[in-house]
């Protein structure tokens, strides 16, 4: 199976941490998210185990919340000791709803308002992830005013092609996100950082795409930022010893992909930052890592109800079902894979061929072209596999479509972790 946490139990139904899907669609109706809770928590240990084993724990785990952001989430990340990543005020205030400690919290963003900067440090975030020089001046006149000192990192892009799709590569120059190295855009923001009186510059962050599956672009990664902190160091004197690394992490949706070995990364680029600080008689810096999709993706699976198949002769076989491009953008974004089953058939040969149709009034909003599943029926429970991360956190109202209820399920146990929605809720901020 694609994902530790998926099934097929004795009825011939599908089950994700051990709970029947069918059961849990007729418990708690469709759609519904599905998360399998001792996964996601497996997955923090693990991150956490190769860098104390590969790295001396000189290292910390932060949880790219964007993957999927809910109070329940931090809590369950904080509770197995990772920090988290936040790149809105809107996800700062669910953390600290949560209850998550600040100083734990990294603050991300490439266009952060003057608000948000204020509300981050009021709230005593542990460091911000600066994105520009516009920024960094905002930072250091909101710290003076607040009388504090903001603790930054510089957001660098290493100039490293990740072989990922284009919309979720961000290492290279022409990328929204950071400073560019080749122009002497970092160094100028390390210029500036370091002469302003309310910001502590302490390292730099880089982050070069997500579902990347190959460890050769993270090593490249932690060459070219280990010889640049070098850089700094010989021109302005100042050895700073704080690297982020970004998550990006790819993770399995179908048969095909290839999971990143977490632990060969870890090994390898522990290896390459350590022989670099060697060579360069640099410091080892202490380093951080923000998986996202990794922690949540895979113990995520979403159920939908089939509502009609439709077969155009000598065309192809829609299957619709009660949701769509509204509780998972990701193929309308950038035609996203995903392995579909279904549920109450799950021991029976995948013999069909059917793309599955959301509700919403677009032609694009489809979860899956030319799928292979069981054969579809009205009635029957549609899986969708491996969508914990980037389902909830990108889900709209459009066609004023209520967003899907969250449940956590362990030991074959299910709660609710965030409501469905309501027509009420639909129009609850409508005048
Ligand atoms: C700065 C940063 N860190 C971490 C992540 C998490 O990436 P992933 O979910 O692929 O691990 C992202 C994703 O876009 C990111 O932009």
């Amino acid at each position: 199976m694609i994902s530790e946490s998926i099934g097929v139990n004795a009825s011939g139904n599908l089950t994700v941490g051990g709970a029947d899907c069918v059961e849990l669609a007729k418990k708690f109706g469709t759609p519904l998210y599905v998360f399998d809770e001792n996964l996601i928590r497996k997955t923090c240990r693990d991150f956490k185990a190769s860098i104390d084993e590969y790295y001396n724990s000189n290292g910390q785990v932060l949880y790219a919340s964007k993957a999927f952001s809910c109070k329940e989430m931090y809590r369950i990340v904080q509770s197995e000791g990772l920090g988290c990543d936040v790149v809105s005020g809107g996800e700062l205030y669910t953390a600290l709803a949560a209850g998550f400690d600040a100083k734990n919290i990294f603050f991300h963003g490439n266009n952060k308002t003057p608000d948000e900067i204020e509300y981050a440090l009021h709230s005593g975030v542990g460091r911000i992830v600066v994105d520009n020089l516009t920024e960094l001046e905002t930072i250091n006149r909101i710290a003076e005013q607040l009388k504090v000192k903001a603790e930054v990192v510089l957001r660098i892009k290493p100039g490293i092609d990740a072989h990922t799709h284009d919309y979720i590569r961000t290492g290279q120059i022409d990328s929204k996100f950071g400073f560019a190295l080749e122009n002497g855009e970092a160094f100028e923001a390390v210029n500036m950082a370091l002469k302003f009186d309310f910001i502590e510059l302490k390292g730099f962050h880089c982050h070069i795409a997500s579902q990347v599956c190959e460890t050769r672009p993270f090593k490249e990664a932690a060459e070219v930022m280990m010889k640049f902190m070098q850089d700094i160091r010989e021109k302005y004197s100042v050895t700073l010893c704080e690297l982020n690394l970004g998550g990006g992490f790819g993770v399995k949706y179908v048969e095909t992909d290839e999971q990143l070995p977490f632990d060969l990364f870890m090994k390898e680029t522990s290896e390459v930052l350590k022989k670099c600080a060697s060579d360069l008689n640099y410091p080892v810096p202490k380093i951080f890592i923000e998986p996202g999709r990794s922690i949540v993706g895979p113990a995520g699976v979403t159920l939908y109800t089939v509502g009609n198949v439709k077969t155009i002769k000598d065309v192809r076989t829609y299957v619709s079902i009660d949701g769509g491009m509204g509780d998972n953008p990701r193929y309308a974004l950038y035609q996203a894979e995903y392995t579909v089953e279904i549920a109450n058939k799950a021991s029976e040969p995948k013999n069909f061929i059917a793309t599955v149709a959301g509700k919403c009034c677009e032609s694009g909003d489809l979860i899956q072209e030319n799928a292979p599943m069981q054969t579809p029926e009205v009635g029957d429970i549609l899986a969708v596999l491996t969508t914990g991360a980037y389902n909830y956190s990108m889900a709209s109202n459009y066609n004023r479509i209520a967003r899907p209820m969250a449940v956590m399920v362990k030991d074959g146990d299910a709660r609710i972790i965030v409501k469905r929605e309501t027509y009420e809720d639909i129009i609850r901020n409508d005048i």
